[in-house]
């Protein structure tokens, strides 16, 4: 074979097997192969000299072109793998171009919420926010209530009871005995919290929410109580809402009222919830009784002040439409997230 030949055989292989080389390292063995020190392009540049004048010449020019290509072929397919890996390496880790994936928010629950209105509301006109035993004396949830021990609000069908003494409070009112046996007035406190009795159905849960309120002074009258009240449904349901007072009895106030509102589902004209009256009972107050005072130690011929109690659960039922107290307590995602 000519010398000619044999540089174009070599380029023509090396060519060759340079594309279909798979790796940095392979690439870098064929440089060694052909261009290394010993390399057979390299030896053929260095037996140029043994050749005859008129043929080295051509030869050279050859094999020094052959070099270039292969140094070109070389570099070129470097880059090409390099590229390669980068795409594929891309393709596994994390493309920053997608959106993100959302993280579900939770929901403050309905009880919760309305809650904090009515803390925030009375917190605004000036009552503090006090909170008590779950847990609690006959003392508190009865005795000093004037509730006395024949009442029926005592019998083992209304109450959970740990023994003779000890028991569930079945209300919040307890909250008013253990503040004023603390402070002297002025006392203006609400007391927010859980109670208990032995009732269920679609309207009474064994477990619900009250909030008690209480403001003791000298002067404190009827007219003090129907104001703060009055400002405080308006303030939660919308100013055009009315209010009326009605004649009751509860064994620690008198004189005791229950308050209605205009129905907030028919505004007053007669449906399905207000049992077609326009009106809703939404609270129990009145004028804290001089027995009351007499088991705290005020002199009621100093002091006189209100009280008064709302079912936390009924607001809300109220406020979002809710027909069924349970739905409050089944944690039923579903329901929880209208809010
Ligand atoms: N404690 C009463 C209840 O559980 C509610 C209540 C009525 C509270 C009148 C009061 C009040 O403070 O003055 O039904």
């Amino acid at each position: 074979m000519t010398h000619k030949g044999q540089v174009e055989e070599l380029q023509a292989q090396a060519l060759a097997e340079i594309e279909k080389a798979g790796s940095a390292a392979d690439l870098e063995q064929l440089r060694v192969q052909y261009l290394g020190r010993k390399g057979r392009l390299t030896q053929i540049l260095r037996s140029l000299k043994n050749l005859p004048p008129e043929v080295r010449r051509e030869v050279g020019q050859q094999a020094n072109a052959a070099k270039e290509a292969l140094e070109a072929a070389l570099s070129q397919a470097l880059t090409t793998l390099k590229e390669e890996a980068l795409r594929a390496a891309a393709a596994r880790e994390i493309d920053v171009t997608l959106p993100g994936r959302r993280r579900a928010l939770g929901h403050i629950h309905p009880l919760t919420r309305i809650m904090n209105e009515i803390c925030d509301i009375f917190q605004r006109l000036g009552f503090e926010a006090v909170e008590g035993p779950e847990v609690e004396l006959d003392w508190y949830n009865f005795e000093a209530l004037n509730i006395p021990p024949d009442h029926p609000a005592r019998d083992m069908q209304d109450t959970f009871y740990f023994n003779d003494k000890v028991l569930l409070r079945t209300h919040t009112s307890p909250m008013q005995i253990r503040v004023m046996e603390k402070r002297r007035p002025p006392v203006r406190i609400i007391a927010p919290g859980k109670v208990y009795r032995r009732d269920s159905d679609m309207t009474h849960s064994p477990m619900f929410h009250q909030v008690e309120g209480l403001l003791v002074d000298r002067g404190v009258t009827f007219a003090d109580l129907k104001g703060v009240l009055t400002e405080f449904v308006q303030q939660l349901y919308g100013p055009e809402v009315s209010l009326r007072f009605r004649p009751s009895y509860f064994p620690f106030t008198e004189p005791s009222a229950e308050i209605d509102i205009a129905c907030v589902i028919c505004r007053g004209l007669g449906c399905r919830v207000c049992s077609a009256t326009g009106w809703l009972e939404v609270l129990g107050a009145g004028m804290v009784h001089p027995n009351v005072f007499e088991a705290v130690g005020y002199d009621p011929e100093e002091y006189t002040g209100f009280a008064f109690g709302l079912g936390v659960e009924r607001f809300a039922m109220l406020k979002y439409g809710i027909d069924d107290i349970r739905l409050f307590f089944e944690n039923d995602l579903r329901f929880l997230k209208q809010f």
